[in-house]
C-alpha cells in the first residue's frame, strides 16, 4: 500500500496543486485564462493576448470557465470556438482534448479545418449551394466545390459574436446573421450557452430565431484527441454510437438521400470499435469520404442517454455525447495535414483529431425525407448537445 502511495506522489501532488490552485483563482477571470505549469508538464490553456482583436468593430477576448474540479475551459468569442478544455486523465493529469489555437490569425490560416468552431447558418454540405423554400430559390457561396459547406464564405466560425460571462460555469454568445447574409433568407437571431459543469460536461445550448422562413443547423466543430491534441494519432480510441443506420454520400460528400444499415459495413460502431480498424478497408463509403466523414442516424433518444462513447487509449479519458439532435456527423481528421501548428506547438497532422458533429442530416433543404431544418418566424430553434468526460473504469 505505502510504497504505491509512494509511486503514486508525483502524480497526486501536482494534481492537488493544480486542483487548489484552480479554486483559488478569482471569480470573474474574463480575459485572462490561467496558464497553469509545472514539472509533470500538465496542459495550460492559450493566453487571452491572442484573441483582443477588433474585427468588425467588436472586440474579441477569451474567456475561461472552471468547475470545482479544476476541469477547464477556454471560449473566444471570436467564432464561438471552444479553444481547449483540460480535463484529468486516469493519473489525473490535466489533458487538453480539444486541437486550439493560441490566436485570431491562426484560426483564420486554418478556416476551411473549422477547429472548435460554432458552425452555422448550416452545419455541413448543401449541394451546388441551392434550395428553395416556399416556392423561392436561394443560392449559397460554393466554398467546398461543388458545395456549400458550414454556412459559406464566411460562416458563423469567421465572425464576433457578443460575449456575455454569467459566471464561472457560463458564457452565453450571441450573433445576428442579417436577412441573404450568405444567401440565407431571414434575419437569424442566435444564440449559443457553453456550459461546464461540476460533473465534467461541457453542455452547449443553442437556440435561435428568424423574421422570415430560413434553414438552420447549427453545431460544434471541436476536434478532439483524447490523449491529448497534439499527442498523436486517434485511430487507436475506441468509438461506439447508438446508430443502427447512417446516410450514403456521393463523391462530392452529399447524401444519396438513402438511410443505409451500418450492419455488416466498416460503419458499424455498435460495439466499441477503434477508429483505425476497418477505416482502410476497400469501401466506397471510405472512399468517398477519405475515411469516415458520415452522417449517423441516431437511434431513438433523449437528452439522458448517450448517443456516443469514445474512449482515448492512452489517457483513459472517456467521453460520452448527449444531444436532442437526429444526427451526428463522424469525421475522422481526413483533411488534416500538418500544415497548421496548434497550441503547444505541434502540427496539425493526418488523423490527430476527430470531429463529432450533432445535427441535422446534411442537404436536409434539399431532402425532403429528412427531418426538416426550416425555421419560420413564430418558432424558435431549440437544442442541446452535452460533452460528459470521465475516466473510463
Ligand atoms: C466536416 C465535413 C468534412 C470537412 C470538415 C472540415 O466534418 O463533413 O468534410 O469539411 O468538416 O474540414
Amino acid at each position: 500500500m505505502r510504497s504505491n502511495f509512494k509511486n503514486l506522489l508525483p502524480v497526486i501532488l501536482p494534481a492537488c496543486i493544480m486542483y487548489f490552485a484552480a479554486c483559488n483563482q478569482p471569480a470573474k477571470t474574463t480575459t485572462t485564462t490561467t496558464t497553469m505549469t509545472d514539472s509533470t508538464s500538465q496542459a495550460t490553456l492559450p493566453p487571452a493576448k491572442g484573441f483582443e482583436k477588433t474585427l468588425d468593430g467588436k472586440q474579441g477576448h477569451l474567456y475561461l470557465l472552471k468547475n470545482k474540479n479544476g476541469v477547464q475551459a477556454a471560449i473566444a468569442n471570436y467564432g464561438a470556438h471552444l479553444v481547449g478544455l483540460l480535463i484529468p486523465d486516469k493519473a489525473g493529469k490535466l489533458t487538453d482534448v480539444a486541437i486550439g489555437f493560441d490566436d485570431i490569425d491562426s484560426y483564420k490560416k486554418a478556416l476551411s479545418n473549422y477547429y472548435g468552431a460554432t458552425i452555422g447558418r448550416y452545419g455541413n454540405r448543401i449541394a451546388k449551394g441551392h434550395f428553395t423554400l416556399e416556392g423561392k430559390a436561394y443560392t449559397l457561396f460554393i466554398n467546398n466545390k461543388p458545395n456549400s459547406l458550414h454556412g459559406g464564405k464566411v460562416g458563423f466560425n469567421d465572425v464576433m459574436w457578443d460575449a456575455k460571462q454569467i459566471d464561472d460555469h457560463t458564457i452565453t454568445l450571441t450573433y445576428l446573421s442579417k436577412d441573404m447574409e450568405e444567401g440565407y433568407p431571414g434575419n437569424l437571431q442566435c444564440k449559443v450557452t457553453y456550459e461546464l459543469t461540476d460533473d465534467n460536461a461541457v453542455k452547449i445550448s443553442y437556440e435561435a430565431t428568424t423574421d422570415k422562413t430560413t434553414v438552420v443547423n447549427l453545431t460544434n466543430h471541436s476536434y478532439f484527441n483524447l490523449n491529448g491534441a497534439g499527442s498523436g494519432t486517434i485511430l487507436n480510441h475506441t468509438v461506439q454510437f447508438k446508430a443502427a443506420n447512417f446516410t450514403p454520400v456521393d463523391s462530392t460528400l452529399i447524401p444519396t438521400g438513402k438511410i443505409v444499415p451500418v450492419a455488416g459495413t466498416p460503419f458499424d460502431f455498435s460495439t466499441a470499435t477503434t477508429i483505425g480498424a476497418r477505416i482502410e478497408t476497400k469501401d466506397e463509403q471510405l472512399k468517398n469520404g477519405k475515411g469516415y466523414d458520415h452522417n449517423y442516424v441516431l437511434d431513438k433518444h433523449d437528452i439522458t442517454t448517450p448517443v456516443a462513447t469514445v474512449i482515448g487509449d492512452l489517457s483513459g479519458i472517456k467521453m460520452e455525447i448527449f444531444t436532442e439532435e437526429p444526427g451526428l456527423q463522424f469525421y475522422s481528421g481526413n483533411f488534416m495535414d500538418g500544415s497548421n501548428t496548434i497550441w503547444g506547438g505541434k502540427k496539425d497532422e493526418h488523423r490527430t483529431g476527430f470531429a463529432m458533429e450533432t445535427q441535422h442530416f446534411p442537404d436536409s433543404p434539399n431532402q425532403p425525407q429528412f427531418p426538416t431544418t426550416t425555421l419560420k418566424p413564430g418558432q424558435t430553434y431549440k437544442t442541446v448537445t452535452i460533452y460528459k468526460f470521465s475516466v473510463n473504469k
